[in-house]
């Protein structure tokens, strides 16, 4: 599979980012290779409605009720997210606040992706049973020279063996050597955002991906 984030990325962003979803439901469609997209949450229910999968950035440990300002899994699987990312390098969270919010999640069909930037930090996070853990060592996000796939192949071995979880491989993620090496080293996939929000053909980029995942 192929996650997407959407980031806040302008070439990502409003009209942009329908046109994005629409690219990410094309190629799912013609390589069945499973595409998610993780827009901004402005655009979440316009995203759905292209017909991708989405999934959210980020949720907050509230319930619904007395709170302003936060969001709630409830008000984004309702408006048709399929999941969420949690404790991206990007907005990281504690680790109490990652298990209340992992709790509220509890048993809804949500999927949870949790984020770690290195082998340890995925061993603790597993215990708060994800869906997916992904492997994201942050000082390779949006690298151009280098991927962790490329840098890391050690360290995804690791991950993969040690958490028990179906394991996502991020950062600097652009080839279909990229895609390949992470499979062998057992990722069921990645989670990429530059190389394809910001290529002058997200599509051609995204399908030349997919090609990672055929044998
Ligand atoms: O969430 C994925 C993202 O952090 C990876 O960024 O630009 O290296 O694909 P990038």
């Amino acid at each position: 599979m192929i996650v997407v984030n959407f980031k806040t990325y302008r070439e990502a962003t409003g009209y942009r980012a329908i046109n994005l979803a629409r690219v990410c439901r094309k190629v799912q469609e013609d390589t069945k290779i499973r595409v998610v997209a993780v827009p901004q949450l402005a655009d979440l229910r316009n995203c759905v409605e292209t017909g991708v999968d989405c999934w959210v950035q980020h949720l907050d440990p509230v319930e619904q009720g007395k709170n302003t300002g936060w969001v709630t899994v409830e008000d984004v699987e309702e408006a048709g997210a399929r999941g969420t990312l949690l404790n991206h390098s990007e907005h990281k969270l504690e680790m109490l606040t990652l298990e209340k919010t992992m709790q509220l999640i509890g048993e809804m069909a949500f999927e949870a992706c949790i984020c770690a930037g290195s082998a340890q930090e995925a061993e603790v996070v597993a215990s708060f049973k994800p869906d997916f853990i992904a492997y994201e060592p942050p000082e390779l996000i949006a690298s151009e020279t280098q991927s962790v796939a490329s840098a890391r192949p050690d360290i995804i071995e690791e991950v993969v063996k040690k958490v028990g979880y179906p394991v996502l491989i991020g950062a600097g993620v652009k080839s279909v050597e990229d895609v390949r090496v992470g499979v062998k080293l057992g990722a069921k996939g990645v989670l990429l955002a530059s190389h394809v929000v910001l290529a002058e053909d997200p599509e051609q980029v995204l399908r030349e991906l997919a090609r990672g995942f055929k044998n």
